[in-house]
């Protein structure tokens, strides 16, 4: 199927509502975060990025390749959604990173920080394994979240739709676009 018989919603039945960022958008506000990240970090920190699977795949291999300093890439993989556009809440670690994370600089790479349920399960986990510091960088924020889930760094305030593209999925469909669009 071309991108272009996607864009004319002939995907299962489901329409691409509106772009939400256009790829230029989310290419010039990726190369401000790895740049802001270049900054608050040096090589000493060891910097270790660990992108949720699967969803930041793009977003992760994007920002790791405008970033000037010495870092490594772990992923964790977590499970709550399912098929449908909304969380269970229930959320399962499938994979946690092998990599230690004691005495180092440590950044949760997210796509898009929705009921936030997610991150309140992973972040005490991985504080639990004495990293020198634990920051979250999130592509898009929902900002439905109370505001303890407040990331170091986010991409864009996102609306409350449902966004698929640049990693973002439904039922795995729509990840590969190149922009961010609603569903
Ligand atoms: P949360 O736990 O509700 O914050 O949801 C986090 C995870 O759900 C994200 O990492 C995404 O994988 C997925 N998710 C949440 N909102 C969306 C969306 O609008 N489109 C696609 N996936 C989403
Ligand atoms: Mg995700």
């Amino acid at each position: 199927m071309t991108r272009t018989a996607i864009e004319e919603g002939q995907l299962g039945g489901r329409r691409l509502q509106r772009v939400v960022f256009t790829a230029d958008q989310v290419r010039t506000r990726v190369r401000e975060l790895s740049r802001d990240i270049s900054i608050a970090y040096g090589a000493e920190d060891r910097l270790l990025l660990i992108g949720l699977l699967k969803g930041s795949f793009i977003f992760l291999a994007d920002l790791v390749r405008e970033i000037t300093i010495p870092l490594h890439v772990d992923f964790l993989v977590a499970s709550s959604y399912g098929a449908g556009k909304a969380t269970s809440g229930d959320v399962r670690l499938l994979y946690d990173p092998a990599s230690s994370l004691e005495g180092r600089a440590v950044l949760v790479v997210e796509d898009i920080i929705d009921s936030g349920k997610t991150l309140r399960k992973i972040l005490p986990r991985l504080e639990a394994r004495a990293p020198a510091s634990l920051e979250v960088c999130a592509l898009l924020h929902k900002r439905l979240s109370p505001a303890d889930l407040d990331p170091r760094w986010v991409g864009f305030d996102a609306p409350n739709e449902f966004l698929v593209g640049y990693g973002l999925d439904h039922a795995e469909d729509f990840r590969h676009l190149p922009y961010i669009a609603s569903l």
